[in-house]
């Protein structure tokens, strides 16, 4: 037992120092005059502090196993799929802008499209499985599930894929 709370302490030190870093990136973009540079910094600040939501949940789900099987409500069903609605929309727009002929030569353009549909690739096959796991309840604790996941979201997030 004494092991799991070391590794709960880990994991909340873990988020702080994501969060801390995040805001140093923020500070960095914000004295950026390239938009490119701004845009990404402010881009991987923003992932820092997702990465800091993670370690927290790592952290609450060591502490609390049980947490994975809460039931989810009839609505929040229904809202996961409106959601994965828009990912698939965004993903067709984003494909029909890379065909476009005005971005086509512009290679920064072409790399922050494609760095969206990387990430809306992932978002809609993440949120698929998210959906089959809270219509089928307690899918979450099995242990082959995420590794089911985790393919999925490769293989649909590989770029233009
Ligand atoms: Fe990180
Ligand atoms: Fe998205």
């Amino acid at each position: 037992m004494a092991d799991i709370k070391e590794l709960i302490t880990y994991f909340r030190e873990e988020a702080k120092r994501e969060r801390e870093y995040s805001k140093r990136l923020e500070e960095t973009a914000s004295k950026s005059h390239n938009i490119m540079l701004k845009t990404l910094m402010k881009a991987v600040s923003l992932d820092s502090l997702k990465h800091a939501l993670i370690y927290e949940a790592l952290a609450d789900l060591l502490e609390n196993p049980r947490l994975v099987t809460e039931q989810e409500s009839e609505e929040i069903i229904k809202e996961i799929e409106r959601h994965i609605e828009e990912e698939r929309e965004a993903i067709e727009e984003l494909n029909k802008l890379l065909k476009d002929e005005r971005i086509k030569g512009n290679s920064a353009a072409v790399f922050l499209i494609e760095l969206m549909l990387r990430d809306e690739n992932f978002h809609h096959a993440l949120l698929r499985k998210l959906h089959d796991a809270v219509v089928k309840p307690l899918v979450f604790s099995e242990s082959d599930y995420w590794e089911a996941v985790w393919r999925d979201a490769i293989w649909h997030g590989a770029p233009g894929g």
